[in-house]
């Protein structure tokens, strides 16, 4: 069950050295947390393993944003981008994430692998505002559409630069 948080204005800011690393199964749950997801997040290891990863989305962040990560993730590619996730105390914090599918020998997908770095100051300014532009559009849009036209809002962001998303989002 997703804990119900009031989302706070206080950031707990990541260590140069910190990687949170998390792992999934093949629906999302998580099966395995280091040390330094448990301390930013806030939660024991009993609390997190088989829950959703959900359990740390933040309200700020728009849906198309996870959209485009599973569409990523699911046609077999590796996702990267800037996360802002929810604490268990209503704190939260950036992470730059690359999510990766997990093979066996088949290649059949059997799980994901999340690492995540302290995210660049410049990029984390901007995605602030690109994904509070793009929550306003979901909000405004209703749910039908919302998701295609926050989408649009991000993808003209990169096609004006000339590059592709994960062009973009790797050079901030
Ligand atoms: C390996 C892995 C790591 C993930 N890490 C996060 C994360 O740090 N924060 C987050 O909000 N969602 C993360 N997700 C995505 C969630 O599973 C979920 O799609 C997202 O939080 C949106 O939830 P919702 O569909 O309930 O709104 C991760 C998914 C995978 C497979």
């Amino acid at each position: 069950m997703k804990p119900n948080i009031t989302p706070l204005a206080r950031e707990r800011v990541r260590r140069d050295e910190d990687f949170i690393v998390s792992k999934t199964d093949a629906k999302g749950r998580i099966t395995y947390s280091n040390r330094i997801f448990m301390e930013f997040a806030g939660y024991a290891e009993h609390e997190l393993l088989g829950v959703q990863h959900n359990i740390v989305r933040h309200p700020d962040m728009p849906r198309a944003v996870f959209k485009m990560m599973w569409e990523t993730l699911q046609s077999g590619r590796e996702f990267f981008g800037y996360v802002k996730n929810l604490a268990s105390d209503g704190s939260y914090y950036w992470t730059f994430a690359n999510v990766t599918p997990t093979r066996d020998e088949q290649g059949k997908t059997i799980g994901y692998y999340s690492v995540r770095r302290k995210p660049r100051a410049d990029g984390v300014r901007f995605f602030t505002e690109l994904y509070a532009d793009m929550l306003a559009t979901e909000r405004e849009a209703g749910p039908r559409s919302a998701i295609d036209v926050s989408r649009r809002l991000l993808q003209d962001t990169y096609q004006n630069q000339g590059t592709s998303y994960e062009e973009f989002v790797l050079a901030l």
